[in-house]
C-alpha cells in the first residue's frame, strides 16, 4: 500500500503493481502545505479523493476520513463515509483511533463500508500525544493496543495499519488477528503489508526523514536539476532551438516579411 494524492499518482499505483491505494490525510502536509492533519477539511480530501479515483481503478482504492469527521456521532460517520464513497469514488475507508471508535467501525461495516482503522500512533493526535512518538514502548500500552485491535477485528474491520509501534508490537498484533491482515508503517517485518506516503517513497523533499521511511528514489534532485536547467537555458537563450519552433509556409514568410 501506498499514498495517492492526484490523478498521476493514482495512475502509477495503478501501472505499477500497487496492491492498495491510500489517499492519506499526509495530504494536508505533501500536497496542500498545512503543518499537520487535521487542517484538511472534507471538502479537500474529497477534490483529491476523486482525482486519485479517475486515476486509480484497480488497487483498492482507500480514503483517510479527515479529522472529525467521523467522531461526533455515528450518525455524522455515516453521512462523512457516504460522501467519500460517492463524491469521491473511493472502495473503503481508514480511521485513527482505538476503543472509542470502535462502534463507529461496527456501524460502518454494518451496512456494507470496508473500513481499516489505523492504531499506534496517531497523526490526527499528534498534540495530544506531545508530537510524533513511538507507541506502546511499555507493556501495557502495547496491551491496549493488542485489545484495540481485537476489538475492531470482531466490529468487522478488513484490515488494520499500526503506525510507530516496536515490532515485537506489530507481530503480535499481526499474529493474534484469526482473520484480517495488518499493513505496517514503522511496525517492523512481521506485519502482513506495508505502507508509506508517497513522498516519502519517492524522495521528493529533503527535510525530516522518521526511522521507517527508505527512500527508493531520489525525486528532489531530479525536479531541482531539471528546473534550474530550464531557467538556465532559458536565461542565456538556449532554449529553445529552431527545432523546438514552428516556422511559416515559405510563400506565407515572403507575404508577411514584405
Ligand atoms: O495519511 C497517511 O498517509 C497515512 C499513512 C501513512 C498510513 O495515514
Ligand atoms: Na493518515
Amino acid at each position: 500500500m501506498i499514498t495517492a494524492y492526484d490523478y498521476p499518482t493514482g495512475r502509477a499505483c495503478e501501472a505499477h503493481g500497487i496492491d492498495v491505494t491510500l489517499v492519506g490525510d499526509s495530504l494536508a502536509q505533501v500536497c496542500l502545505g498545512y503543518d499537520s492533519t487535521t487542517r484538511l477539511t472534507l471538502d479537500e480530501m474529497l477534490h483529491h479523493c476523486r482525482a486519485v479515483a479517475r486515476g486509480s481503478k484497480a488497487p483498492l482504492l482507500i480514503a483517510d476520513m479527515p479529522f472529525g469527521t467521523y467522531q461526533a456521532n455515528v450518525e455524522d460517520a455515516v453521512h462523512n463515509a457516504v460522501r467519500l464513497m460517492q463524491e469521491g469514488g473511493v472502495e473503503g475507508l481508514k480511521i485513527e483511533g482505538g476503543m472509542e471508535a470502535v462502534d463507529v467501525v461496527k456501524k460502518l461495516t454494518s451496512i456494507g463500508i470496508p473500513v481499516m482503522p489505523h492504531i499506534g500512533l496517531l497523526p490526527q493526535r499528534h498534540t495530544i500525544l506531545s508530537g510524533y512518538k513511538v507507541q506502546g514502548r511499555d507493556a501495557r500500552s502495547a496491551w491496549n493496543l493488542v485489545e484495540s485491535a481485537l476489538a475492531f477485528e470482531a466490529a468487522g474491520a478488513f484490515a488494520i495499519v499500526l503506525e510507530a509501534v516496536p515490532e515485537v508490537v506489530g507481530s503480535a498484533i499481526t499474529n493474534r488477528l484469526a482473520r484480517i491482515p495488518t499493513i505496517g508503517i514503522g511496525a517492523g517485518p512481521g506485519t502482513n503489508g506495508q505502507v508509506l506516503v508517497w513522498d516519502d517513497v519517492m524522495g521528493t523533499w529533503g527535510g525530516h526523514k522518521a526511522k521507517f521511511v527508505r527512500r527508493f528514489g531520489n525525486v528532489k534532485s531530479e525536479v531541482e536539476k531539471a528546473v534550474k536547467d530550464y531557467a538556465q537555458a532559458v536565461r542565456e537563450k538556449s532554449f529553445p532551438t529552431a527545432d523546438e519552433s514552428y516556422a511559416m509556409p515559405t510563400a506565407e514568410l515572403e507575404l508577411f516579411m514584405k
